[in-house]
């Protein structure tokens, strides 16, 4: 098969809009899975994902389907939608050569479909816009074309409209995947450069890494060089996700697939980092992606401090499977041992309370998340600290940054005046406003994330009765009139309590903090 046979593509959307349910029909319908196996959401492999309805972990799916006498193979790469999983997102999307933009018809365009759009539009993807549920008599798939063409740029005639629960309309969308976007490069005759867009570790296997190949071809007994952490390998097994594990002999230019390579730990794999030949090497890795970003950080106690021990396994096999997520040991007379975490987002966090309440039957104590900071000292080094514990002495700091974003919300006109105010009283700057349609409307702030992980998102949907939707992105670290509140415990001033904020804030968020 040459590459002009294959599509490789993800489908994104905002949370909810349908992305799974279209997977599945699209799966369905390609023989991939029988209808009953379909509906049981097979790209969303974990509990928890399928009882919070989210998508946890990117996967990918090879099926055939034939067009016009031709056979196709399509690669489907599966995204998480929400906002902490961004970094998933454009790994996902820099393995594909186009993307499906999902926007449900009763809903329209949301904070992350925008942000879907501009990370796929980033690594140049070819997008299709699809308007979906069209089944559903709140369905406005007219006003829903109009939003994607002002917003996104994308013509309201070239949107296609499905259900993606009947299936209506999917099959001309399978057409328009192989007529409108592009097959991948056929650079077979090149050295072999192999992506690493995601990875997961299996008990017995060890670390199963997901690939997506751009040049040369990788073969089984094949001995490979991860370019950037520089060590070599055995391939013992190779395959593609059918949505079954399939083992393959080889997988070659432009196709998509798995690699297993004795690889023990998945701290050992960087994801996005480049797998090469090791006789014939590449000359220079493949652009890799923006690496997962910490911002929320928090800090948890076991409720009875025997547990320690079993907190510290539970939180070893947590991030067995998740990369992005770190732990490390900490100290507090008040609270005694305990572990400081950091994640992607407040989502993130919350998955993680979740696994370790339900999968460990730990009772925990957490403290309140806070963001990163970058400090400058007198000594003119600058360092990033996690914790407000590890702030230096005031006399000590030249400068202190806290992390920024560009938000957007998308809310309803007669809800604008309601946001406005919240998001003043939390230090955001208004850059600018855009109606989408008569009585929606796309807000633009320039926002301390420190004020948006704390409690916002809840406030601005109960401001919004729950339509609002939000997304951000961070910018970088910024100046900021900052500073340390400590509280005392019997006149002891205890760390884990403390907390940075903005001086004009200071007095609030303390008493506040004292009452709760
Ligand atoms: P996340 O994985 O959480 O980001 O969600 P998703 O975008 O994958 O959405 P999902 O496929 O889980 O669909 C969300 C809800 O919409 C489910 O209850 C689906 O059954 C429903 N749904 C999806 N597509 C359609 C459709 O075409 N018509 C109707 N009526 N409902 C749909």
């Amino acid at each position: 098969m040459t590459t002009e046979h294959i599509r490789n593509f993800s489908i994104i959307a905002h949370i909810d809009h349908g992305k799974s349910t279209l997977a599945d029909r699209i799966m369905g319908l390609t023989g991939a899975v029988s209808d009953r196996e379909a509906k049981d959401q097979l790209l969303d492999d974990m509990d928890i994902e399928r009882e919070r309805g989210i998508t946890i972990k990117a996967s990918a799916v090879t099926m055939n389907y034939t067009h016009a006498g031709k056979t196709y193979m399509l690669n489907l790469i599966d995204t998480p939608g929400h906002v902490d999983f961004h970094y998933e997102v454009s790994r996902a999307l820099s393995a594909c050569e186009g993307a499906l933009l999902v926007v449900d018809a009763t809903q329209g365009v949301q904070a992350q479909t925008v942000a879907n759009a501009y990370l796929a539009t980033s690594v140049n993807a070819e997008l299709i816009g699809v308007i979906n549920k069209v089944d559903l008599p709140s369905a406005q798939p007219e006003i829903t074309a109009e939003e994607i063409e002002h917003v996104l740029g994308i013509r309201k005639q070239d949107c296609f409209h499905i259900s993606a629960k009947s299936g209506l309309g999917v099959h001309e969308l399978l057409d328009a995947i192989v007529t409108l976007l592009p097959p991948p490069p056929d650079n077979s005759d090149k050295p072999t450069a192999a992506l690493v867009f995601d990875s997961e570790c299996d008990a017995y296997r060890g670390v199963i890494c997901y690939v997506r190949v751009f040049s040369g071809e990788l073969r089984v007994k094949q001995k490979i060089r991860f370019m950037g952490v520089g060590r070599t390998h055995l391939i013992t097994e190779l395959g593609k996700f059918t949505p079954k594990m399939s083992p393959v002999d080889r997988l070659s230019s432009g196709e998509v697939g798995y690699v297993i390579a004795n690889v023990r730990q998945l701290s050992d794999v960087t994801i996005g980092d480049t797998i090469t030949d090791d006789a014939n090497p590449a000359d220079k890795p493949l652009p890799g992606y923006v690496p997962p970003m910490q911002m929320v950080f928090s800090d948890f106690y076991p409720g009875n401090n025997t547990d320690y021990p079993n907190l510290r396994t539970a939180f070893e096999k947590l991030a067995l499977n998740d990369a992005s997520f770190s732990f490390i040991p900490q100290n507090s007379p008040a609270l005694g041992f305990g572990f400081r975490c950091g994640f992607l987002g407040l989502l993130h966090m919350e998955i993680v309370q979740e696994r370790l309440e339900r999968e460990n039957n730990i009772d925990v104590v957490q403290t309140a998340p806070t963001v990163s900071y970058e400090v400058l000292t007198t000594d003119g080094k600058t360092t990033k600290i996690d914790s407000p514990a590890d702030l230096p002495d005031v006399s000590a700091i030249e400068e202190l940054r806290e992390p920024f974003v560009r938000l957007e919300i998308i809310t309803t006109t007669d809800t604008i005046g309601g946001i406005m105010q919240l998001a003043e009283s939390r230090r955001c700057k208004l850059i600018k406003t855009d109606y989408l349609s008569q009585n929606r409307v796309m807000m633009q702030y320039k926002a301390p994330l420190a004020e948006i992980v704390y409690d916002f998102y809840d406030l601005l949907k109960g401001i919004s009765h729950g339509y609002a939707t939000m997304d951000y992105e961070f910018t970088g670290f910024e100046i900021g009139d900052l500073v340390k509140i400590n509280i005392l415990v019997n006149k002891i001033p205890v760390d884990a309590l403390s907390l940075i904020v903005h001086r004009s804030v200071a007095e609030n968020r303390g008493r506040k903090m004292l009452v709760r």
